[in-house]
């Protein structure tokens, strides 16, 4: 089967949902899919970096990002917009930024993971 039209795991880390991701969805359509108030959607075409994530585990495919949002070394280190980026295996996926304040507002400050290091 194309990996187009697969279904993978997205493991949020921040909060330890998961969620049901196609291969042709990108990961913030399937996080919008989970119906939690609190993602925040932006332009969804990669200009805005609201939903900046860094991909910790597995494999995927990145369309083109703006470089005001992700650098190269960014980019290299796997960050990513959750709006340009499809799966290609489970994911484990780390929010950044806004995107953490957002997925982590409705937990309690001592639920909160650890801020990652920049
Ligand atoms: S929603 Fe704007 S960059 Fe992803």
């Amino acid at each position: 089967m194309h990996p187009a039209e697969q279904r993978f795991e997205v493991h949020i880390l921040d909060t330890g949902e998961r969620y049901a991701c196609g291969g042709s969805q990108t990961l913030l359509a399937g996080m919008e899919a989970l119906g939690r108030k609190g993602i925040p959607v932006g332009c969804r075409g990669g200009g805005c970096g609201v939903c900046k994530s860094r991909i910790v585990r597995g494999d995927y495919h990145a369309a083109k990002m703006s470089r005001a949002c992700v650098s190269a070394d960014e980019q290299a280190a796997g960050v990513v917009l959750a709006c340009r980026v499809v799966p290609r295996s489970d994911i484990e996926i780390e929010a950044l930024d806004r995107m953490r304040r957002c997925v982590t507002r409705h937990l309690t400050p001592a639920a909160r993971p650890p801020v990652p290091p920049t």
